[in-house]
């Protein structure tokens, strides 16, 4: 076979793609932290890398059925990285767990592109113990979609989805659907505010709903500005309305309505 035929044939594409997919792994660690200075650096020194090596060959032995060899392989990466990453997962490119240990990433977990988690993080059943026969081959771990940030000590819990782009703050619980863009805080979490720091200015200044924003206490208290503004505006319709009536009403009348109005 001549060389340039070996070079086309699939096997060999898939080879460079995947050593090309080792690279970008390796530089999205490079391009989000910053103590990290080289390749070699990230390649020797990152436990999060490790455990995204033991991931990618688990999970490799997971979609081929060798299932309780994925698990082996899944639990060596625990016991060497404290990170824990079902085999049965589904991570996208460039994933960054830094500083890792106590990480634990459920069997129906998806995770986007460019998605990076801190250590603590549980992306975790509502209650795996209770029923558990029954949520066998269920959806009960969080889709997490491209370019999400999970804070250090963050616990996602069930099939919720937190939408791309979105952060989650540190220590957050988070068991519902989290919008994209926004940041998240809290026990429970609660969006705090839209990523874009001058569109949240705008809101303060004109009172208009925040595109993208749903954070529920905002769009309450607009709401009950919108109420406040309506009714005034239909008060003074109906003062007007009322001092229309009076004019045509006899001089009597008038200064009983003025009088009346004058005590409330
Ligand atoms: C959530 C986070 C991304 C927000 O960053 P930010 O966009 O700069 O937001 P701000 O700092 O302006 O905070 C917005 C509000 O959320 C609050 N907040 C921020 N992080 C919070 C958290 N983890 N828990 C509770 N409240 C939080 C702030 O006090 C602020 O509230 P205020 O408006 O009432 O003052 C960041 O605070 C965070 O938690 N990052 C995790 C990073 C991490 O895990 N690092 C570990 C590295 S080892």
């Amino acid at each position: 076979m001549s060389i340039d035929k070996r070079i086309c044939c699939p096997t060999y594409k898939e080879k460079l793609m995947k050593f090309k997919r080792f690279k970008e792994d390796i530089d999205a660690f490079l391009a989000r932290d910053p103590a990290a200075r080289s390749r070699l650096e990230v390649a020797l020194c990152y436990p999060g890398y490790h455990a995204l090596l033991f991931y990618r060959l688990s999970n490799w032995l997971w979609r081929d059925n060798w299932r309780v060899l994925g698990r082996f392989v899944s639990s060596i990466g625990r016991l060497v990285t404290l990170i824990e990453i079902h085999p049965g997962a589904e991570i996208g490119r460039r994933f960054v767990i830094d500083h890792g240990s106590a990480i634990v990433i459920g069997e129906t977990s998806i995770i986007g592109d460019d998605v990076t988690l801190y250590q603590g993080v549980t992306l975790g059943g509502v209650s795996p113990s209770v029923d558990s026969h029954e949520q066998v081959d269920q959806k009960r771990h969080p889709t997490l979609a491209s370019k999400v940030i999970i804070g250090s000590g963050a616990q996602i819990l069930g099939p919720i989805v937190v939408g791309e782009g979105a952060r989650v703050g540190a220590n957050a619980v988070v068991t519902k659907d989290v919008p994209a863009g926004v940041t998240a805080v809290g026990i429970p979490a609660r969006v705090v505010m839209p990523r874009d720091k001058e569109e949240a200015k705008k809101f303060v200044a004109y009172g208009e709903p925040i595109d993208g924003c749903p954070d529920p206490v905002l769009r309450t208290i607009e709401g009950l500005r919108q109420q406040v503004t309506t009714l005034m505006v239909q008060v003074r319709d109906m003062e007007n309305r009322l001092d229309d009536n009076v004019a045509g009403d006899s001089e009597g009348n008038k200064e009983k309505v003025v009088a009346s109005r004058g005590k409330r």
